[in-house]
């Protein structure tokens, strides 16, 4: 699997096999499902409710841990110094390792100043081996790299043809932060698979519109976690390294950014109650 090579020297592989909203009845088979057909990173998180079954499957499959990059975030509820450390170590033991390739703050709330000390720290002693943050917008991320000696290794954000995101990318790779896209189908909202830019270059190039998703994250440079329960979709979405977009194609792809995302707004009060609601 290609990767990006993080600014601690870590290696990110282009995709991530995201378990978010898999039933925990059916996440062990899937990860094994996904190992088995060529993942090589899973991307999962305390408040996906899966670790315990994630670390089953990674336990089970053949694959030697040093193979496989995982991805844990550290949840809202849990933010502060000592809450952190407590729920990283928990994380710890759910998925059956001595150690996360890439723990992330999971949302730009709480007290995330205290969950990045902690996250240092948990670095220094080999707990986990890259840290960074989710879902933090520029000034977030610039305020955050002022104050602290180890400039985050990712910024995991939405990044879709709908939300391209091109601003927040310039401003990352100015701080050596690597950004990564999560949810970059947007769940297909809206008809995204039958938009004409993509069907034309999707037959251009004989893949599908989802593969010229994925394949515009790579050629942008941005890694990225999709999820999909189908064996024949798992395939698809990780068949795209034998294309390649070239700029006038990436240059059509931004007739469909709407610069906003069609999901979460960060400045609307209302985002800030819901994700400090859930207490796990
Ligand atoms: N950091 C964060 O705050 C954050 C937030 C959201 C997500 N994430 C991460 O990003 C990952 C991906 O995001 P997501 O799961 O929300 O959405 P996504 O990957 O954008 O889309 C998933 C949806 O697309 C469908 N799909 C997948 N492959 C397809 C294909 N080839 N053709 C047609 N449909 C396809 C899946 O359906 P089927 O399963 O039925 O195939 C599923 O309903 C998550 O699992 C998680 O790891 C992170």
């Amino acid at each position: 699997m290609e990767y990006k090579k993080l600014n601690n020297n870590e290696k990110l592989p282009f995709v991530s096999y995201g378990v978010y909203e898999i039933d925990p009845k059916d996440t062990k088979n899937a990860v094994l499902n996904a190992l088995n057909r060529g993942y090589t990173a899973i991307d999962g998180a305390q408040v996906y409710y899966n670790e315990k079954e994630v670390g089953q499957a990674i336990n089970e499959s053949e694959i030697p841990r040093e193979d496989i990059f995982l991805t844990s975030k550290n949840w809202v509820s849990n933010s502060g110094y000592d809450k952190t450390i407590k729920a990283v170590n928990k994380s710890l033991d759910d998925l059956q390792t001595d150690y996360i390739d890439l723990l992330l703050i999971h949302q730009p709330f709480g007290d995330y100043y205290g969950s990045y000390r902690a996250l240092q720290d948990l670095q220094k002693d080999g707990s986990v081996l890259s840290i960074g943050v989710s879902n933090f917008d520029s000034a977030r991320l610039v305020d955050l790299t002022m104050n602290f000696d180890i400039v985050p290794q990712v910024n995991q954000v939405e990044t879709t043809p709908y939300f391209q995101q091109y601003e927040a990318n310039e401003i990352m790779n100015k701080l050596g932060v690597a950004h990564q896209s999560w949810g970059p189908l947007s769940e297909g909202l809206d008809g995204l698979f039958k938009k004409p830019v993509l069907l034309e270059i999707a037959e251009k190039y004989d893949k599908s519109p989802v593969q010229v998703i994925f394949r515009w994250l790579v050629d942008r440079d941005i890694p990225f976690s999709c999820r999909s329960v189908k064996t024949e979709r798992m395939e698809e979405n990780i068949d795209i390294f034998d294309f390649k977009l070239n700029k006038n194609d990436i240059k059509k792809i931004k007739e469909l950014d709407e610069g906003e995302s069609p999901f979460n707004d960060y400045n609307d009060p209302e985002t800030a109650e819901e994700f400090n609601s859930e207490i796990i």
